[in-house]
Parts: structure tokens; C-alpha cells; sequence
């Protein structure tokens, strides 16, 4: 088993209460704003401000603040049975198009509420990766997934900085309302990104920034020029499209070259 970073133990406890609240109006103003266009790595690549968000680390990366990693405790939130309604995962999905056999990593997949769901698309000859640095929440994650007779999903305890999964061999990389609390972005999305089959695609799923009347906290938010910012630094990586059929996520798609 591999162990956990230690600033994610930190924030284990970290409570429901950190996702949710209101805006200030700045925020979307300034983010909204931001070009895309490709640019260099920030030197130093992460930058401690004193003063800062409390439901983030203190800790900024292309000037956005991350967030605390959201604790195995609130697990059962993930499962909540009117999270379908509200946030229309079966839009999400099905917007996916996944096919039979592809393989398939949920990175950040807490609960396993995604992982199930995409078992079934990619089948038998299929396979997902239900990727997370808690055990806790691997655990319930292989619970769960026993409970539904679902065979094809692999429970994988990653690092903060590594998904640990086999190089190009993945077709889908799937990130629900995970992204921002990557305590390393870049590292961790390099090694993601060499885990891609040429051809395979990361899909960022985050509540949008944009949206004032999303009800989420500021750092559990991201825009959508914010992440093709941070993206750009991949120059292998290219930007495919943004759907907008969720009611309060983009679903921000990169193909690899
Ligand atoms: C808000 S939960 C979302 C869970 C799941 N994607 C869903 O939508 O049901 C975020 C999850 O990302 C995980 N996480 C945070 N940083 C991670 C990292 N560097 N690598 C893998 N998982 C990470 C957390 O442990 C947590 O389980």
C-alpha cells in the first residue's frame, strides 16, 4: 500500500460545510476574463499566501487558490439519492460516449459513484480504474462495488502526484469535482497525461466559476478559462470542447496528440 500525502491527511475531516457558500462577486469577474492561450509554468510553480480563502490551503497555483481534499466522512453525500436530479450524472454519463472495451480511469472516484455507472458502458471486456489517495474511501469504493456484482472496476490507492496507472494504457480520464483540490496539479497531471493512450482524452468535470447562482464555494468552483490555462502548459494535450448540458458543471474535454 502506498502511503498518503501529508497535507491530504490534514484535511481527511474536512466537512461538507467547505463546498458550500456564497460568492464574491470578483471572483467570476476577474476569472472570466482570463485567456486560454498557452502559457509558461509559473515560477515558483506554487506560491504560499498568508492570507487566503479558509477552505483552501493557502497554497496557489496559476493564481488560483486549491482547495482542502474533501474527507472519506462525507462519502455519503457522494451517494445522495437526489444527486441525479440535481446535478443530471446520467446527462454526464451518457455526454461521455464511452465505448465497449475502452479502459477507463475515475480519477478521484471517493465513493465509486461514477465507476459503477461506466462499468456497464464499457463492459466485460472493459475496465475502470477507481483512482483515490484515501483508502477510507477505496474501501467503501470495493464495498460498493461487490454490493452491484460489478467485476470490471480496480480499486487504485494513488499519491497526491501519481494516479499510479500503467503508461498509455488509458482511453477515458474522468474527474468529478476533483481537479481543484489537487494539492500537486502539475505533477499529477503529467503522470495522468502519460497514463493516456495516444488518442485518449481527460475530461474535467467542475462546477462552474462562472455561475453565480451555482451554490458552491468559491475554490471548489473552476472556470472554464482557468482550466484550458492550466492545461496549456501540456502541449501535448489538446483542447477538444466544453459541453454545457449540466446544470452546474462544464464538462471541459482534452484529446491527446
Ligand atoms: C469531491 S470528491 C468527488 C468524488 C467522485 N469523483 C464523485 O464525484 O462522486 C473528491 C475526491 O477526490 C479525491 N482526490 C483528491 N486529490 C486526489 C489526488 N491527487 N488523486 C486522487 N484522488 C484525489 C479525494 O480523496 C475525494 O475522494
Amino acid at each position: 500500500m502506498q502511503s498518503v500525502g501529508m497535507r491530504t491527511h490534514a484535511f481527511l475531516g474536512a466537512s461538507l460545510a467547505l463546498l458550500f457558500g456564497s460568492l464574491h462577486a470578483g471572483d467570476v469577474k476577474s476569472e472570466s476574463a482570463r485567456a486560454s492561450a498557452p502559457v509558461v509554468l509559473p515560477d515558483p510553480l506554487y506560491e504560499q499566501r498568508a492570507e487566503h480563502d479558509p477552505n483552501g490551503i493557502g497554497v496557489f497555483y496559476f493564481g488560483r487558490e486549491i482547495a482542502h481534499v474533501m474527507g472519506h466522512q462525507a462519502a455519503g453525500w457522494l451517494e445522495r439519492p437526489d444527486r441525479e436530479q440535481e446535478e443530471r450524472t446520467d446527462l454526464l454519463v451518457e455526454a461521455l460516449g464511452l465505448k465497449e472495451g475502452e479502459h477507463v480511469a475515475d480519477i478521484g472516484a471517493g465513493s465509486g459513484y461514477f465507476c459503477w455507472r461506466m462499468a456497464g458502458r464499457v463492459g466485460g471486456s472493459g475496465r475502470v480504474y477507481g483512482v483515490d489517495i484515501q483508502p477510507e474511501m477505496l474501501d467503501i469504493l470495493t464495498r460498493n462495488m461487490a454490493k452491484r456484482g460489478v467485476a470490471n472496476v480496480e480499486a487504485v490507492l494513488g499519491l497526491e502526484a501519481d494516479p499510479k496507472l500503467p503508461e498509455g494504457k488509458v482511453d477515458t480520464m474522468l474527474m468529478v469535482d476533483v481537479y481543484h483540490e489537487f494539492g500537486k496539479p502539475y505533477e499529477m497531471m503529467a503522470k495522468m497525461v502519460a497514463a493516456l493512450k495516444k488518442g485518449g482524452r481527460i475530461v474535467f468535470v467542475e462546477y462552474r466559476a462562472e455561475d453565480a447562482k451555482v451554490p458552491i464555494k468559491r475554490v471548489h468552483k473552476m472556470s472554464e478559462a482557468q482550466v484550458r490555462k492550466e492545461m496549456s502548459v501540456f502541449p501535448g494535450m489538446r483542447w477538444e470542447k466544453t459541453e454545457t448540458v449540466l446544470p452546474q458543471q462544464h464538462i471541459i474535454i482534452f484529446r491527446k496528440d
